[in-house]
């Protein structure tokens, strides 16, 4: 089975990255055919505004993936930018997907559904500035026509100005986080671009005539999307196409340190290039069940992210030990974490080694890319040939 995944460019990675993805693709190399990208464009459907950051972020991937144990002998390891045909195939394929496949995609919906919420939060604004616009308009020295329809315009724009200087960070910052809104999730994801982005996904797995994506849950309607994009353009213009499955396997729940799920921008994550130190500092912050306040109060290993981890990283016989002792308020918080530390550490360790020797010699990582790259241009380059051949194009 042909093998395709990607993975975007948001920096260093963590150990959610290891046990959600990166694990699998590692053992799916020695089985399949395999081929791995970074995928910087899709980066760009959201962050466009950070394009300074790019090439940094790229290259900490790169590292982190040889690190991890992808192997440019049993995989095609490359960067998605680099394979313009990526994009023509993109483009192609845009002509044949309606809209309201895309608009229907729920990562979209949750973005419309934002938009929503800053609609709503408009609104509040309008109803608070209510009664400074009509005293307002009780200001002004000519007689005004239609009263109404003089203050409902008012209240709209200043409401609406209002909304884009809080984004604009004209206004506190802190409004924005005690509204529970990011400035990302509304105004930076309405384009055209965001809207295709699982368009270009479907392109980057045909192009490759990919059969098997390993990715996670979250990924699932954008492939099922793929399979719906490869069935319409086969019967438009000819068998070319597979229908890709995705490959979804068991991944262990490991949370971030404050139980949430793991991601950089919570502040929540363990990384592979942090020391041993910083792992230190933030195993001993983790959260634990709230209601074990002391050492020796009874606690709840269940809803324990620390014990979550324990799962993971220490064997079966300390688990259960831990399982037992916290419960009956034998083993206090300090202690359970000092031994986590040990055991984290313990898989973290050779990871780290590793990571540095790899970074040592970070011209070399760039040329496996760089020989990926052409590999993977090679095949896109020949499947590109026959979509032209069935379009009638040249
Ligand atoms: N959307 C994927 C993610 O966010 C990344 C990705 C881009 C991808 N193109 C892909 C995954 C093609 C699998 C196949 O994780």
């Amino acid at each position: 089975m042909r093998i395709v995944s990607g993975m975007r460019p948001t920096g260093k990675l963590h150990l959610g990255h290891y046990f959600g993805v990166i694990r699998n693709w590692v053992r799916l190399q020695g089985e399949h055919e395999t081929l791995f990208f970074i995928a910087d464009w899709h980066a760009l459907t959201t962050a466009y505004r950070k394009v300074s950051e790019l090439e940094r972020n790229i290259k900490e991937v790169m590292i982190d993936w040889i690190t991890l144990g992808l192997d440019p002998e049993k995989s095609v390891l490359f960067i998605q930018s680099r394979v313009k045909e990526h994009a023509e195939l993109h483009l192609l394929l845009s002509m044949i997907t309606p809209k309201s496949w895309l608009e229907w995609n729920p990562t979209y919906k949750d973005m419309k559904y934002n938009l929503l919420r800053i609609r709503d939060l408009q609104i509040q604004f309008r109803g608070g500035l209510r009664d400074v616009v009509r005293e307002f308009i009780g200001m002004i020295p000519y007689k005004v026509e239609d009263f109404e329809r003089f203050e409902e315009r008012l209240l709209e724009d200043l409401s609406e100005t209002f909304i884009s200087a809080l984004f604009e960070g004209e206004i506190e910052r802190d409004i924005l986080k005690r509204l529970n809104v990011s400035k990302k999730e509304f105004y930076d994801t309405d384009t055209y671009g965001f809207l295709g982005y699982p368009v270009l996904q479907a392109a980057d797995i045909l192009i490759y005539k990919g059969e098997g994506v390993p990715v996670g849950e979250d990924q699932l309607p954008h492939i099922e999307l793929t399979r719906e994009i490869a069935r319409r353009f086969n019967s438009l213009y000819g068998e070319l196409f597979p229908e890709p499955q995705a490959l979804l396997t068991e991944t262990p729940r490991l949370p971030g340190t404050d139980g949430r799920k793991m991601s950089k921008s919570f502040g929540n994550a363990i990384f592979f290039s942090d020391t041993r130190e910083e792992v230190s500092t933030k195993v001993m912050k983790m959260f634990t069940d709230p209601q074990k306040l002391r050492k020796n109060d009874p606690g709840r290993p269940d809803i324990c992210p620390v014990f979550s981890y324990h799962r993971i990283f220490s064997e079966k016989g300390t688990v259960s030990a831990i399982d037992r002792d916290c419960r009956a308020g034998k083993l206090g918080c300090v202690d359970c974490k000092k031994m986590l530390l040990e055991n984290l550490e313990a898989f973290l360790e050779p990871f780290r080694e590793k990571r540095k020797e790899v970074e040592a010699r970070v011209e070399d990582v760039e040329e496996i890319f760089e020989e990926g790259s052409a590999r993977a241009r090679e095949m896109a380059r020949s499947t590109m040939e026959k979509v032209r051949d069935l379009m009638n194009l040249r």
